[in-house]
């Protein structure tokens, strides 16, 4: 039932793919329009949109905090992303041009799903991303659109989170789609890139011996370790974070790297492991410069950097002490691709402390309570 692998979650892993490209599968019609499963809203509806809300718990989360980058940046429709349970008990504004967004591998998410029912009792337009057929949140929804994962056993979510981001991807291509034909040469480029991402996510695959090498060193060495990121880079880290927290039971930060300087740099001591998400040195050089700033900064006070990077880029591997290379990719999808090492850097960490991989501590799978 494992296929071979020692756990579930490397089984998991190594599905991811696979995972990706079933849910992209079948997708886009001929005339290369987004197709969702059950809608009960027309074109129209999706016209009138003119807010989006993203909600979800954890993992789910972190996939909508990547897509509020590509949504506001594809659709110029303003995007927000909270966390199911803060959202459920205040007073967001919304109406019926409001698109809700709730993301839920289980569709049973507790939270989640009173954050659906806050929602469509102001009459806001919930459409949902969900990994289960049938499950409670997608049947409360005005639309769908499954993923593809296949039943996840591990505790921890890593097949599902690629599918929620590649489903993510394609709303918001979707949304900017019935927006109008301005962004048709952006929306076609980036469904070519989003095609491609499977045989990306696999080659990254192929390359995880250095990283597992990095967690066993820092298994040995540390009682933490630190993410920063900017950008889809920041979520990213921000999930890491989470990985190692959950399966290692050891503390774990993600940071935009930004903020470093607005207190979390105290943290760093000689040897903390700052794990770094680097975005590709092509377009936004900005950023790339940013983070390499960050990458100095901490070095200066004495942190062991690990960068995860575009293949080739010098500059960083000048800077950082260790690499991580993922291939070249636009940047609002580059998640889909840095996600991954750091799922394999928790697993082996937490293999390395004599962890419960598949069902660590504390942890349900489904959380149906609030
Ligand atoms: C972390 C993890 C959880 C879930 C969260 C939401 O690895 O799996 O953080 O992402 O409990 O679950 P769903 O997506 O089922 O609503």
């Amino acid at each position: 039932e494992k296929g071979g692998y020692d756990t579930f979650m490397a089984k998991e892993i190594h599905e991811q793919p696979q995972a990706v490209a079933d849910t992209l599968r079948g997708r886009i019609d001929e005339s290369g329009q987004i197709v969702l499963d059950e809608v009960r809203m027309s074109d129209q509806d999706f016209r009138d949109i003119d807010k989006v809300f993203i909600v979800a718990c954890g993992t789910s989360y972190h996939a909508g905090l990547v897509t509020k980058y590509a949504i506001e940046h594809w659709t110029r429709i303003p995007c927000e992303v909270e966390l199911a349970s803060e959202f459920r008990y205040r007073d967001p504004v919304l109406d019926r041009s409001t698109l809700v967004v709730a993301i839920s591998q289980s569709g049973e998410t507790m939270d989640t799903l009173m954050a659906v029912r806050h929602a469509k009792d102001q009459k806001a337009r919930v459409l949902s991303i969900s990994n289960t057929v049938g499950s409670t949140i997608p049947r409360e929804s005005d639309a769908v659109l499954y993923t593809r994962a296949g039943i996840e056993v591990a505790v921890a979510s890593t097949k599902a989170f690629l599918t929620q981001l590649a489903a993510c991807y394609l709303v918001g291509l979707h949304l900017a789609q019935v927006r109008g034909i301005k962004y048709a040469d952006e929306v076609s480029a980036i469904l070519d890139e989003l095609v491609a991402a499977p045989g990306k996510i696999a080659k990254v695959i192929e390359n995880l011996d250095p990283v597992r090498e990095m967690a066993r060193e820092c298994a040995a060495n540390g009682d933490r370790v630190l993410f920063i990121g900017r950008h889809v880079g920041y979520p990213v880290a921000l999930e890491g974070a989470l990985k190692l927290k959950e399966l290692a039971y050891l503390h774990a930060e993600g940071f935009a790297a930004g903020e470093l300087k607005h207190g979390p740099i105290s943290l760093i001591e000689t040897g903390t492991p700052v794990i770094a998400i680097v975005p590709s040195p092509r377009g936004r050089s900005l950023l790339h410069d940013k983070i390499i700033s960050n990458i100095q900064e901490v070095k200066a006070r004495g942190a062991r950097v690990i960068a995860v990077c575009e293949e080739g880029d010098k500059i960083t591997a000048v800077h950082a002490d260790h690499v991580i290379e993922t291939p070249a990719s636009p940047t609002l999808l580059a998640p889909l691709l840095t996600a991954v090492p750091l799922q394999e850097f928790a697993a082996e960490l937490a293999t390395a402390l004599g962890r419960d991989i598949d069902q660590p501590r504390n942890l349900a799978k489904s959380v149906t309570v609030e």
